[in-house]
């Protein structure tokens, strides 16, 4: 995964982490993000094509329902359904445990994940202009939301991610979603 991740980091203002993180730091945050929701890894002889995971918004307890989204693909693997495959699974789990809303929140320009997301249901909600400051240049931030449940009054804290794999539609879900991968064309 680092794999994927550091050299987006070191060379672009997709991420806003200034530096990649450690192997150890990476463990360290999917360990994290594990204590509470899903964190997804594609995988195919061994190799990781991708991962996508969700974390809090924002640690207030009123916010609990809300996440932000991020799935990272192989750039040798793009367009083969690996992100949509990853963040459907992960969006079924999220519903599943209860969470009402996701959050994605794309450095622009980034046609690939503003299409990506717009195709998965997420809406535009605005944009901060010049909010990161990288490689030399300001970047403005667009937020993109998605309904994961419906608003009743009362909602019921979000089920632990041990309560959502112990699900049997859970399963279902990955393997539906596995299958949404497809091969990579033949040279
Ligand atoms: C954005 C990213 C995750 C897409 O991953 P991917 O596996 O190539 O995407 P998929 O093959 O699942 O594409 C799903 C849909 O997204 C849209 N899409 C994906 N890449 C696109 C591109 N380059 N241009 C336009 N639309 C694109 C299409 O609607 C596509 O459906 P289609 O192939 O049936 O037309 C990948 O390019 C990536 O990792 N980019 C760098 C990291 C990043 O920007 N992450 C998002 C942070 S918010």
């Amino acid at each position: 995964m680092l794999a994927i991740y550091a050299p987006l980091v070191r060379d672009t203002a997709i991420s806003f982490e200034l530096q990649p993180p450690t192997e150890a730091q990476m463990r360290e945050r999917v360990g994290g993000v594990l204590e509470r929701m899903p964190w997804l890894v594609c995988e195919e002889d061994g190799r990781v094509l991708g991962y996508a995971c969700a974390t809090p918004f924002r640690t207030r307890p009123a916010y609990q329902w809300t996440v932000e989204v991020t799935v990272y693909v192989h750039p040798a693997h793009s367009r083969r359904g690996i992100a949509r495959a990853l963040e459907t699974a992960l969006l079924a789990g999220l519903r599943l445990q209860g969470f009402r809303t996701a959050l994605a929140v794309i450095a622009l320009p980034n046609p690939a994940s503003v299409a990506l997301h717009e195709d998965l249901g997420f809406t535009p909600v605005g944009v901060f202009r010049a909010a990161g400051y990288k490689l030399g240049r300001w970047h403005d931030v667009g937020w993109w939301e998605l309904a994961l449940g419906d608003r009743t009054l009362g909602p019921k804290p979000p089920r632990e991610l041990a309560a959502l794999t112990a699900l049997p539609a859970w399963q279902t879900a990955l393997e539906k979603c596995a299958a949404l991968v497809r091969d990579l064309p033949a040279p």
